[in-house]
């Protein structure tokens, strides 16, 4: 199949989208944003993105943002969102579109995620069934997610309270999972992979935030907290407490064995991937 001319990125304005649009435009692709509302993070989109609005939660206000799409960048905003609609929407994909790339996870490389939850293991066996040339992207967590640490580091204590800082994982770098990603939508050779995508370094919790504290001159402390207490937090701020469970038990088990590690960004993309220093030099000012 030849490169597909025109890409949709859905869940275009989280952590990834913007770094996938850049890596598009880049490589000469017309890019279109699925965005949900008239939104400030729109901002994040670099010039030159087709905005067009539509609700992953009804698939036939899509029509639009598919109109003419080849491939598709998919990501579904779990967090807020269940599956329910998910198979017309991959049904409307699959009439348009020739290529896919899905964001999945670690959980589902490591066999914690179970197809009938409201995860990425569904969606895989969705695309599976399709005609589509499909590449899923099994990724660690975002270095991303250390921005939930910023005001406690940012406080005047600069102590980060959360559980498990011995937890040992390999982050990886948002723009690294996107140029793994883009890569398999605009060249040869990614049907069918299932791409464990990681950072290059395995971190504990606690050293993540001792780096960002190198980066930005200051001195945050880690202090374990329990994990009941911790979960009741998350699930205030909007984790839905199966995913608060989950990620909690995954934390504990990371106390125990490393996260799992690949070199997948530096064979798809022949750049080795992002360290979290790297990462935390690009976000220092959100610490500061
Ligand atoms: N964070 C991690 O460590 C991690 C690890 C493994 C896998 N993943 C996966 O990575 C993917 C991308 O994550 P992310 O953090 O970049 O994004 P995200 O937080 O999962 O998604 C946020 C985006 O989804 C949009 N959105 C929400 N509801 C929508 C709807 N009904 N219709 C259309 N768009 C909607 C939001 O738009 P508005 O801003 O307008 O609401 C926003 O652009 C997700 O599938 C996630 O499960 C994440």
């Amino acid at each position: 199949m030849s490169v597909p001319c025109k890409v949709l990125i859905t869940a275009a304005t989280g952590n990834v989208g913007p770094h996938a649009a850049a890596y598009l435009l880049e490589a000469g692709v017309s890019v279109r944003a699925l965005v949900l509302r008239d939104d400030p993070q729109i901002g994040k989109l670099p010039e030159g993105v087709e905005i067009v609005y539509g609700d992953l939660a009804d698939p036939d206000s899509l029509d639009a943002a598919l109109d003419g799409i080849k491939g598709v960048f998919w990501m579904w905003p779990f967090f807020t969102l269940s599956t329910a609609t998910a198979p017309a929407v991959l049904e409307k994909i699959e009439k348009r579109a020739l290529r896919i790339a899905l964001v999945s996870s670690v959980g589902v490389h490591i066999g914690l995620e179970r197809s009938d939850n409201n995860c990425h293991a569904y969606l895989e066996e969705l695309i599976e069934k399709t005609r589509l040339e499909w590449t899923f992207l099994r990724t660690t967590g975002f270095m991303a997610n250390a921005l939930g640490f910023a005001s406690q580091i940012r406080g005047d204590t600069g102590v980060v309270r959360f559980p498990y800082g011995a937890a040992a994982r390999t982050s990886v770098h948002e723009g690294d999972l996107a140029a793994v990603g883009v890569r398999s939508l605009i060249s040869e050779g990614h049907a069918g992979k299932k791409y464990l995508v990681t950072g290059p370094e395995v971190l504990t919790q606690e050293e993540q935030v001792r780096i960002i504290g190198e980066v930005i001159g200051r001195e945050p402390r880690w202090e374990d907290v329990h994990a009941q207490a911790a979960r009741e937090q998350m699930v205030l701020s909007g984790w839905p407490p199966s995913y608060a469970d989950g990620a909690l038990d995954y934390f504990a088990m990371l106390t125990k064995e490393p996260e799992v590690m690949s070199d997948v960004v530096r064979e798809v993309t022949g750049k080795p991937a992002r360290t979290f220093r790297e990462w935390a030099r690009e976000h220092a000012d959100s610490f500061r």
